[in-house]
């Protein structure tokens, strides 16, 4: 048999220990019943880093992930940090992650599970049936360009300045894999930018039009501006299928669309760095879009579905173990579909229950279907 896939632990802060406690547990699952085992190891990121070691990330840890054949993240934050200068900040632990393991590529799918289509604040016609995929530019641009900083100029006042930035290359790769993914979807991608204010826009429709003519002219291409995009995520969701975007328009535009979900405890995403061309290899780190919650931390109240459907996405993206991901996407569809909810996606006449108790089921869902 292959050797075992080493698989790096980061569950960080607040909610991120107790929803990964019962992913582990779906994992271990994995490895007695479907031989799909891992060479596990844990570390600690974020706010567990800084108490622990005085860094958000230390650089073992670092070398961890990139050695690592995947990365399953918890989340990172909370209020105990929150006066700490910018550079020891816990979200600055994952930000270096994507930084250094260069995954430029993050793929966040918004989708409605049909027992949740009544859970989203919009109506069950707008969002029903929902299924699109947001891929977000993460190394680039604003969180990353220089000159960065803040200075105080001679009168006593100060100036900040952060610099949008990209490059050629920056842009292709993303919309390359916007492009593929299109291809293995409904073949429409549409490339988000604000071409009419900004240079970096400019460069950037111009960019994925050239490579859409050169290599992709059988998908379906549009260009809409950033704040257009906004207002279609909510007017009329499903004329997407792929959006490929920069890094702070994805962030944004990534968190309207997980509302049109329902829940933000829903939804997983994956970071993936290109595919090494000797090994077939590439960096990933799979994470929920959720954060760390602190207000429901220490709880057992949190969803812990966004952190295993990140998993599915781990299996599914980094081992190619699509009929496993299947599994753990039905098994969660069974559980959500017999009326049981924890307190983010709670409905008039659903079961409300704990991250325990959604774990104990997801698990006894998955002995039934593959008994
Ligand atoms: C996200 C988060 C992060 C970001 C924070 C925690 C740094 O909002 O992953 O969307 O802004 O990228
Ligand atoms: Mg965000």
């Amino acid at each position: 048999m292959a050797a075992n896939k080493k698989l790096l632990v980061l569950a960080g802060d607040g909610i991120g220990p107790e929803v990964m406690k019962q992913v582990l547990r779906v994992v271990d699952w994995f490895a007695k019943r479907r031989a799909v085992r891992f060479d596990l190891s844990e570390g600690l990121v974020g706010g567990a880093a800084l108490d622990a070691h005085g860094t958000p990330l230390t650089d073992k840890t670092l070398a961890d992930a990139i050695a690592a054949d995947a990365v399953l993240f918890g989340s990172v934050g909370g209020p105990k940090w929150d006066d700490l200068p910018f550079e020891k900040k816990p979200e600055r632990g994952l930000l270096r992650l994507r930084k250094e393991m260069d995954l430029f590529a993050n793929l966040r799918p918004a989708i409605v599970f049909e027992a949740l289509a009544d859970a989203s604040t919009l109506k069950r016609e707008v969002v029903a049936g929902l299924d699109i995929l947001i891929l977000r530019e993460l190394t680039g641009g604003v969180y990353f360009g220089e000159p960065r900083g803040i200075e105080t100029l001679p009168n006593g006042t100060k100036r900040a300045v952060d610099t949008q930035v990209y490059t050629t290359p920056e842009i292709e790769r993303v919309a390359r894999v916007g492009f593929e993914l299109a291809q293995k979807r409904r073949n429409k991608l549409t490339s988000v930018e604000k071409a009419n204010v900004m240079h970096t826009g400019v460069l950037w429709r111009e960019t994925v039009t050239k490579l859409h003519a050169k290599e992709f002219s059988k998908v379906e291409l549009g260009h809409m501006y950033a704040d257009n995009c906004a207002m279609q995520l909510v007017r009329n969701p499903k004329q997407f299928d792929v959006i490929v975007t920069d890094n702070l328009f994805g962030d944004m535009l990534s968190d309207c669309a997980a509302m049109l979900t329902g829940s933000l405890g829903m939804l997983p995403s994956a970071s993936l760095g290109a595919v090494d061309p000797k090994t077939g290899k590439r960096h990933a780190l799979y994470e929920p879009v959720h954060g760390s919650a602190p207000d429901i931390a220490g709880k057992d109240i949190a969803n812990p579905l966004a952190e295993l459907l990140s998993f599915a996405m781990l299996l599914r993206y980094s081992f190619d173990l699509a009929d496993d991901a299947d599994l753990i996407e039905n098994a969660v569809k069974t559980v959500l579909a017999g009326g049981m909810r924890t307190s983010d996606i709670m409905q008039a006449g659903s079961a409300r229950v704990s991250t325990t108790t959604m774990g104990d089921a997801v698990l006894r869902q998955l002995d039934k279907m593959a008994a």
